[in-house]
């Protein structure tokens, strides 16, 4: 085994850190799904769907994934999420993954009927991974991140991976902080995408600021209930990969989750506003999730229930919203009694 850290999948997020990696000397080699992507990456060094990115020259790109994890000592993973699963599926096949390598999750879901998360898919994919998988999370747009915008993001996980982590990432512009609870880390950064679908719905039907204020804030509430039910901590929650990404995602233009909200307060079906988009919008497949979830804990979610009959029931944003501001009015803290989060 040597230096080489293998990003594996060449979308907008992998190639952004892909390029970041490269500018700070490390021995990256890239792999994408397609091939058609990949040689554009190879020849061009960037993406149509990101022309600003000029992947660092250093940056060896592949489409062959034995190739791209053999002798890596470090993985990150960083395919969406429904592809998560598959893609470490064919890495256990190649039969090429290093004794001590170590993953970093970048994906940011929860896996649907599963219901895991993605450090757990990738270890029930590949058991002898256990205790060598962590995630990194945070308010990341890679529009800024590759423009070089200061941007803060966390690593969490087992052990000593985090440190690993912040060491081969940080810079001045990309500060990697550390947290040992990889649960709340991955559970914020993967619910978030529920809330910003609902604040774009608000955009959609031209509502203001408080209307967003007000869902980002309760929204937030049900991601801690939802965590603490996982026995995430709290206080993750209030962090970078809780509060610091919802707020950029439910406020971003860059956000898709936002975007796909706003055509759905527009009135349009998720049908008809997934055939308008050109990328992933991984919030509706994670409000499945998460309402199943919900259940699961014998929680009763307002929020997450109401954007869930919007995407799968064909409810209207507009009735949702109705709804949701018809609920009787209880405490701010109602679901947590000394300290504790309660079932509904
Ligand atoms: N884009 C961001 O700013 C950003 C920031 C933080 C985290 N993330 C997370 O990074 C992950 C990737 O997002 P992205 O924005 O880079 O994606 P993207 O929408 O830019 O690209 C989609 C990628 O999926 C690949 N793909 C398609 N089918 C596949 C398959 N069957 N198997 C494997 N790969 C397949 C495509 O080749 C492409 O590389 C997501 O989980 C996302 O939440 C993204």
């Amino acid at each position: 085994m040597n230096d080489k850290i293998s990003v594996v999948g060449g979308g907008s997020w992998g190639s952004t850190l892909a390029d970041l990696l490269g500018r700070n000397g490390q021995n990256v080699t890239l792999w994408e799904f397609v091939p058609q992507v990949a040689a554009q990456l190879n020849d061009k060094r960037t993406l149509a769907v990101m022309p600003e990115l000029n992947l660092h020259p250093g940056v060896h790109v592949t489409n062959d994934l034995s190739e791209a994890v053999s002798g890596a000592r470090a993985i990150l993973s960083v395919v969406p999420s429904e592809f998560v699963r598959g893609t470490f599926k064919a890495i256990k096949k190649t039969g090429k993954l290093s004794d001590g390598a170590f993953i970093i999750s970048a994906s940011k879901g929860v896996e649907n009927d599963s219901l895991l998360r993605m450090s757990e898919v990738i270890v029930q994919e590949i058991p002898s991974l256990a205790g060598k998988v962590c995630a990194l999370s945070g308010p990341s747009h890679a529009e800024e991140v590759v423009r070089g915008v200061p941007t803060a993001v966390v690593s969490a996980g087992p052990g000593k991976l985090p440190e690993q982590t912040q060491d081969i990432f940080n810079t001045d512009n990309f500060r990697v902080y550390t947290s040992s609870d990889m649960t709340g880390v991955e559970l914020g950064g993967a619910l978030k995408n529920i809330y910003a679908i609902a604040c774009g719905a608000c955009d959609g039907l031209g509502l203001g600021d408080n209307t967003k204020a007000a869902l980002m804030t309760r929204g937030l509430n049900e991601i801690v209930r939802i965590g603490m039910a996982q026995r995430a901590q709290a206080m993750t929650f209030l962090g970078l990969s809780g509060m610091g990404d919802l707020i950029v995602t439910c406020l971003s233009r860059h956000s898709r989750n936002r975007l796909l909200g706003e055509k759905i307060g527009k009135g349009l079906s998720l049908k008809e506003a997934l055939g308008e988009m050109t990328m992933v919008a991984e919030g509706v497949r994670t409000t499945k999730s998460a309402f199943d979830l919900a259940r699961k804990c014998q929680l009763d979610l307002p929020i997450i229930n109401e954007i869930y009959r919007c995407l799968y029931e064909g409810k209207s944003a507009k009735d949702s919203l109705r709804d949701l501001t018809h609920r009787p009015v209880t405490s701010e803290t109602e679901h947590f009694k000394g300290g504790e989060a309660q079932p509904s």
